[in-house]
């Protein structure tokens, strides 16, 4: 959409954006910024409703080229996440215009909400920064030379007051860590291999300056008995790998780590138990737990950059086939001792979720651990895209991540566990085989797995975000295809524990 976006603090801008309240006139300070009553004229109209997000435009304004009057929606109950529907709406508008710089004056009317509703300039920044910035998320490296690629405007933000304007650096800031998630996840199996996420890992801690890379592969998944990366990675040219990143502060070095785990197939053919119909086309997408991660990390270290450390651990592998491929049948020990029968080499992404749980277990000393995966089509079918699955049974883990959903708009929706679903995992051989006989509940197996793999007395939480990982349709400030879902949501966990 554009094509960068930054904010300014000097010079003109060419258009303005105000806001209003469904059926309600324009408030006193905005009605002060018209010059010859062209704005206030065009409010009165019959389509100036302030239905959130919709815009009425204002040509004959003697001060600016135009003036868009953005719909605010219903004052009751206004919530500061819908002005990132505001930014999307507001952003396709200015660059259909081609707009190369826009002068946000809505603090004023926001000021004037209740009590319980109020926004702060800061956060109503916060709101457009990120709205604009996932909006302009484009993925054009891969064109070849059969494409024209349209001309992007570089688009500069001004506002009516300075904590906007930090807000909407901050806002940026969250948008650019979702957009290198959804890079990620958008590039392909052939270029995304676990070494190559493994490269663009370390570039970013080097970035960084407070973060650390190291990587797992070769005989060191041996020595450290990472059996699932081992296991899952063998039929693939494309070698396996743990990532572990390190997020270190400046204070508060020494308080546990909060750590967080992404399911990384750079695909997921199904391996020997082969993805049929039209199962396979896009598990490209299958490290989208691991790319969310990824983009919570680079937002974490470069925007929060929490009292606090931060681990991730990226289990990568690619899922595919061959005769050295692991087998249904086969029996594996993980690194905790626990056993698994294999009856379903399609089951592989809690394979390596095993090893980084039992890894931050063990080694890691966590506050606590949230594992996030694209693990099943079953949840697809339960919460569409609507909701990601949680399970977790820590009241004050659950509550917080609950809380940033809420707050990123990337929600999450509680499942169970219970010792009936457990039993469902139980092997007749091994201690447990990675996918049961029957299907019913099996998003909820897959929770009831990894519980084999989290020691006793450590926080933890599972997401899986199989459903909102990608999206069908463009939305108002996303479009089509990866949604970067939970790079926010976990930066946002982080900011509030
Ligand atoms: N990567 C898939 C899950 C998936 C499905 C992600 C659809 C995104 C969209 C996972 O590895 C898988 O194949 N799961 C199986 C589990 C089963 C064999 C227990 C599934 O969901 O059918
Ligand atoms: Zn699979
Ligand atoms: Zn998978």
């Amino acid at each position: 959409m554009f094509e960068s976006i930054r904010v300014a603090s000097k010079g003109k801008a060419g258009v303005l954006v105000v806001g209003q309240f469904s059926g309600e006139s324009l408030n006193p300070e905005t009605r002060a910024l018209d010059g010859d009553g062209s704005i206030v004229k065009a409010s009165k109209r019959k389509d100036a409703t302030g239905a959130l997000g919709s815009i009425v435009e204002v040509h004959d304004s003697n001060k600016f080229e135009r003036v868009l009057i953005v719909g605010l929606g219903a004052r009751d109950g206004f919530s500061s996440g819908s002005l990132r529907t505001v930014a999307g709406r507001v952003g396709r508008a200015l660059a259909s215009a081609k707009t190369t710089s826009v002068k946000f004056e809505i603090c004023k009317a926001l000021e004037k909400l209740k009590k319980a509703d109020a926004v702060g300039a800061f956060e109503a920044g916060a709101m457009i920064g990120e709205g604009l910035g996932m909006l302009s998320w484009s993925f054009d490296s891969l064109r070849g030379t059969a494409t024209e690629l349209p001309t992007k405007a570089k688009l500069a933000v001004h506002s009516c007051c300075k904590a906007f304007d930090d807000g909407v650096e901050r806002g940026l800031g969250f948008a650019e860590g979702t957009n290198i998630a959804r890079t990620l996840s958008q590039t392909p199996p052939n270029i995304a291999t676990p070494m190559w996420i493994a490269n663009e890992a370390k570039k970013m801690a080097r970035k960084s300056g407070n973060m650390k890379c190291t990587v797992f592969s070769g005989k060191k998944l041996e020595d450290e008995k990472l059996t699932g990366h081992i296991n899952v990675g063998k039929a693939s040219e494309n070698k396996p790998c743990m990532i572990r990143l390190e997020y270190t502060p400046a204070r508060g070095k020494s308080k546990k780590p909060i750590v967080f785990v992404g399911k990384t197939m750079s695909y997921d053919s199904g391996g020997l138990s082969i993805k049929v119909g039209g199962g396979m086309v896009g598990m490209k997408r299958d490290k989208d737990g691991g790319c969310g991660v990824f983009g919570a990390m680079h937002i974490i270290a470069n925007v929060i950059k929490p009292n606090r450390p931060v681990v991730a651990l990226l289990a990568s592998a690619e899922n595919s086939i061959s005769d050295e491929d692991y087998r249904p049948d086969d029996v594996l020990e993980f690194r905790n001792g626990v056993t698994v029968e294999i009856t379903n080499t399609d089951a592989e992404g809690r394979l390596v979720l095993a090893d980084g749980l039992c890894w931050a277990c063990d080694k890691e000393n966590p506050e606590y651990i949230v594992d996030m995966a694209t693990l099943t089509g079953g949840v697809v079918v339960a919460l569409g895209s609507v909701f990601g699955g949680m399970w977790c049974d820590d009241d004050d883990v659950r509550a917080k991540i609950e809380a940033a959903g809420e707050s990123t708009g990337e929600r999450v929706w509680r499942m169970p566990h219970d010792a009936k679903y457990n039993a469902m995992m139980k092997s007749p051989i091994a201690d447990i085989h990675n996918s049961a006989p029957v299907r019913e509940a099996h998003p909820i197996q897959g929770a009831a797995f990894l519980s084999h793999f989290v020691q006793e007395g450590v926080k933890w939480a599972h997401l899986d975000i199989a459903g909102t990982h990608v999206l069908k349709k463009d939305t108002d400030f996303m479009c089509a295809g990866p949604s970067g879902f939970g790079a926010r949501l976990l930066a946002d966990l982080v900011e509030r524990s």
